[in-house]
């Protein structure tokens, strides 16, 4: 790897490690959960998984791969552009390609930090009459919370109110391709 590039990591949150384990371990609890259990109609479709681009595209490539449970997959890109007067509002640029009426949905997020995204993609696809909708978070920043969200499978709980990059996080799109959860040094990150 570029060593500029790594030297702007100040330090590793959650090594590939850690991740692998969790995501292999939250793999196992969903596929448990949806093989049938929880009053499940086993004539039903598969479960489908949502993933929320761009964020959740490593995380969901590898819990996917920890499903041992048949699945369809689809994505929705959002971007949020919240200011004063609507905090957090959500813009749909690609929607799903199908339909989710009657189907059990886990939607798949890279991180939940004040709720605002989630809200407003759990209310419009829950407007869609889907038959149970279920959320997966790779990482959550519960302290930061704005609105109320129920969210079903949390990968790792951020301690301290940090701004992490790696794993599919991104500073201004760059990043993502970390294979950890990393803090970025102080100097790298431009007020405001
Ligand atoms: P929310 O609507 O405030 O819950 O924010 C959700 C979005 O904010 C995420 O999908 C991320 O794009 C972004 N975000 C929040 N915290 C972080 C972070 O620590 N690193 C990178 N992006 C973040």
């Amino acid at each position: 790897m570029e060593t500029a590039w790594m030297d702007k990591i100040e330090r590793v949150v959650i090594s590939a490690d850690e991740i692998a384990r969790r995501v292999r371990d939250l793999g196992r609890e969903i596929a448990a959960d949806y093989r049938g259990g929880a009053g499940r109609d086993p004539r039903r479709r598969p479960l489908l998984v949502v993933g929320i681009l761009k964020g959740a595209m490593p995380f969901m490539a590898d819990l996917i791969r920890a499903l041992d449970l048949a699945i369809e997959y689809d994505f929705m890109a959002v971007s949020s552009y919240g200011n004063g007067t609507s905090p957090g509002e959500v813009r749909i640029l690609k929607d799903l390609d199908c339909a989710i009426g009657g189907r059990d949905v886990l939607l798949v997020e890279d991180i939940v930090d004040t709720g605002h995204t989630l809200h407003h993609l759990l209310a419009g696809l829950s407007a869609r009459g889907p038959a149970t909708l279920r959320v997966c978070t790779l990482l959550d920043k519960p302290h930061r919370r704005e609105v109320e969200v129920t969210v079903d499978y949390v990968g790792f709980v951020l301690p301290e109110n940090l701004f992490v990059v790696g794993y599919g996080l991104d500073y201004a799109e760059v990043y993502r391709n970390l294979p950890f959860v990393a803090i970025l040094k102080p100097e790298c990150i431009r007020d405001g």
